[in-house]
């Protein structure tokens, strides 16, 4: 395709295609609703031949706009820059040499030296940014959608570096913008781990290593992952133990007590309004969100990860690894940044081990041996995983199995929202949370 020289008809060609084009992006987070404009909001040169734009625009749509950033050139013919190598690595040595363009600063982290001249290139997996891989050592993550202000994955990445957390990539630097006249964070450069394997690939591979095995149980074949589980336990609860220390704790009062009770309330309400399959169990739901005011004891809150699960745990050789901290994606940055209780994320790793084994039985949901033996591996992964988490847990926090009634409003007030995401879309697996609803609030507190 022929160069488009002017940075501003780039830009202008880009916006008018965007309507058409955001939809098929994996990183749009508004695929809901059609696309109503897209107008620039700003526009920073950082290269002239080839071009190199970075772009942050405002995407409009029914009762909602959000501000989304994008990199393009006028060398590719989807205008996307950071599937060029070349261009990537434009990005490291920016931040390589601190460079500020028009207010857009690129930044190492206090004492980090950085090795330039490395080719960039995108990361395959799915994810809700975009993230390049320089060489085996970096890691950038350019966000997409932007929150005003710096974000909780850079902020708390470098609040648990500061106190030696050895269950975190180390920060290396940042890509700082601004959104409503306020410093936001774009990018974060982190230290890259080639030989990481993620959680949920290991899980789901000792699931199914274990329905192949025919006769025998989860402690018997060679897949078995009780020890990764409570090795995991440990790292969660180290983590947890470590934001405490460089953030602080606090007690929850019984006005936030209520507040969380009303939440899970008022999220049970709207979810069932909209999927019929969850009514015969909201009785027994309310029961057990009500039941979490009487969790003995103060309970902590404090920073968490606020949206664990094996897909954001890495196994590298050094033990496990917690990544993005961001919070969940679609949740509101004030509940993302909010003091809350680290049994929460206990409750996120719960879930995500029931998940990892009964994903394997959508669509065949009457092979009575694989749910026994699917029901088999969860109890025990999660045992392990709770044990290990007490093994390591900070005073404050405790053992997560003194603290029953909290966890397990926790816990189905995530299968809940699960129910809501199931049926927006996967509907054949809205039997996994409802399975699991079924489960927890016919047995009563463990
Ligand atoms: N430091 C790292 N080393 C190796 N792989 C990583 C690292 N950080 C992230 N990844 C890989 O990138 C994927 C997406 O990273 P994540 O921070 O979760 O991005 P997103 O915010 O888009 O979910 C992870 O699932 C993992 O496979
Ligand atoms: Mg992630």
């Amino acid at each position: 395709m022929s160069a488009v020289t002017d940075p501003h008809d780039l830009v202008d060609k880009v916006v008018a295609e965007l309507p058409e084009r955001l939809p098929a992006q994996r990183w749009f987070g508004g695929k809901d609703r059609p696309v109503t404009s897209v107008r620039p909001l700003r526009t920073t040169v950082l290269g002239e031949d080839p071009l190199l734009v970075h772009l942050v625009v405002e995407v409009a749509q029914p009762d909602r706009r959000a501000p989304y950033q994008l990199l393009v050139t006028d060398l590719a013919e989807d205008y996307d820059a950071t599937a060029d190598p070349e261009l990537a690595g434009r990005l490291l040595d920016l931040v390589a040499e601190g460079a500020e363009v028009d207010g857009l600063r690129f930044a190492h982290e206090p004492g980090v030296e950085l090795e330039a001249g490395l080719r960039g290139r995108p990361i395959t997996s799915e994810q809700s940014n975009t993230s390049l891989v320089f060489g085996s050592q970096y890691i950038l993550k350019l966000f997409r959608k932007l929150t005003t202000g710096e974000n909780p994955d850079l902020v708390l990445h470098r609040a648990l570096h500061r106190v030696g957390c050895e269950h975190i990539a180390q920060p290396l630097g940042s890509i700082t913008g601004e959104l409503d006249g306020e410093p936001t964070t774009v990018g974060m450069l982190q230290q890259f781990l080639p030989d990481a394997v993620d959680g949920w690939a290991m899980a789901t591979t000792s699931v199914r290593d274990l329905m192949a095995e025919g006769d025998l149980h989860a402690d018997e074949v060679g897949g078995d992952f009780a020890g990764e589980a409570q090795r995991l336990g440990q790292a969660v609860a180290t983590v947890h133990a470590d934001l405490e220390r460089a953030l602080g704790t606090q007690r929850a009062d019984a006005g936030d007590i209520d507040r969380t009770v009303r939440n899970m309330v008022a999220r049970l309400d709207s979810v069932v309004a909209a999927v019929p399959e969850l009514r015969p169990y909201v009785p027994a739901l309310r029961e057990a969100f009500d039941r979490a005011r009487d969790t003995p004891g103060a309970v902590a809150i404090q920073h968490i990860h606020g949206d664990l699960h094996l897909g954001q745990v890495l196994r590298t050789v050094q033990g496990w690894l917690l990544i993005d901290f961001e919070g969940e994606p679609g949740a509101p940055i004030a509940e993302r940044t909010a003091l809350r209780s680290p049994l929460r994320d206990v409750a996120g790793m719960l879930r995500s081990f029931d998940y990892a084994a009964h994903q394997l039985l959508v669509g065949q949901p009457e092979d009575h041996q694989l749910a026994v033996r699917a029901l088999e591996w969860s109890r025990r992964n999660r045992a392990a995983f709770t044990e290990g988490y007490a093994e390591a847990a900070a005073e404050s926090v405790g053992d997560p199995r003194g603290r029953g009634y909290l966890l397990r409003a926790f816990e189905l007030d995530k299968a809940v929202y699960e129910v809501s995401y199931e049926y927006a879309n996967r509907p054949e697996w809205l039997t996994v949370p409802l399975s699991s609803i079924a489960r927890i609030t016919g047995e009563g507190v463990r």
